[in-house]
């Protein structure tokens, strides 16, 4: 028979058991859903600091203020733009094309790689994240137009890529533009001579806003020669680059303001 002593002792070990298994739980718990979310996700902190601080930052008061508070230019913009976003959503743009870049190699490959003020580096992956889309880039979206199927490319970062009328004489017939392409043509939205309607116009009014109030061209530039601060028994370094980024050129016409009468409150 166990004496008194060896049942205090059992009792013991077993508390010492169970707090040792509590504590490997709550370690296991912390991996799982601290470390490895931290490390298994690129581009996590891409968010450039502004940004952060004030979330509309990067889109523009005609998208985001409510439409009874606009006037004038601002009215015609946010009509021929809800349009527009009308127009795509009608005609199933996103069955081929989603609107969501991600931390893909394709992606990689058509968007590049950083992000403006990208501070804390994960240095051991000697990477710069991808630039994946953010959360501030839909605050104006209704709806959504995420997607992870792509018949044709993500065209979050379409916009100020080529002009109008390179987008008229694609959308009236893409075999024109892209030979062999497989996107169907749209020549509803124009009259019987070619020329784009009020829903055409609005169409690519939207498109020409997509990505654009991003900065996220890669510019490279060779800093200057640093050659001279460098010690002769030293073999010559090259230049450093340095990346900067800019925001992609703005093509917005409003020139069919009257015949379309975007400034009418709608
Ligand atoms: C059946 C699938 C399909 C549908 C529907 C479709 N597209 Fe496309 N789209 C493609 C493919 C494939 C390409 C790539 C070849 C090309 O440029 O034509 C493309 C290319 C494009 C491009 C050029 C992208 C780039 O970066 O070069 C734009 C802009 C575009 N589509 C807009 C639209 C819009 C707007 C609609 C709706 C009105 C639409 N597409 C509907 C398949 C589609």
């Amino acid at each position: 028979m166990a004496g008194k002593n060896d049942i205090f002792h059992r009792a013991e070990r077993n508390l010492a058991w169970f707090v040792a298994i509590l504590m490997s739980f709550f370690i296991f718990a912390v991996i799982a859903t601290v470390i490895i979310p931290v490390i298994a996700t690129p581009g996590w902190n891409t968010i450039p600091k502004e940004v952060q601080q004030d979330p509309n930052r990067g889109l523009p008061d005609w998208m985001l203020k409510p439409k009874r508070e606009l006037s004038g230019k601002d009215l015609a913009m946010r009509n021929k733009w809800e349009r527009g976003r009308l127009v795509y959503k009608r005609e199933g743009c996103m069955y081929c094309h989603s609107q969501q870049v991600r931390p893909l190699d394709g992606d990689i490959r058509m968007f590049g790689r950083g992000d403006v003020d990208y501070d804390r580096k994960l240095l051991w992956r000697k990477q710069k994240p991808p630039v994946v889309a953010e959360a501030w880039e839909y605050l104006a979206d209704s709806p959504h137009f995420l997607g992870t199927k792509r018949t044709g490319p993500d065209l979050s970062r379409v916009g100020g890529k080529y002009t109008d009328d390179w987008h008229y004489a694609h959308f009236l017939n893409p075999r024109e533009m892209v030979p062999g392409s497989i996107m169907p043509a749209y020549t509803w939205l124009f009259t019987p001579t070619g020329e784009p309607t009020c829903d055409a116009r609005a169409l690519v009014f939207y498109i020409q806003t997509l990505g654009v109030f991003k900065p996220w061209i890669p510019v490279v530039e060779e800093a200057e020669e640093t050659l001279g601060a460098v010690p002769t028994t030293e073999a010559p370094r090259p230049p450093e680059e340095k990346v900067t980024y800019i925001t992609p050129p703005h093509y917005f016409d409003l020139s069919d303001i009257e015949e379309c009468g975007w400034d009418k409150r709608r």
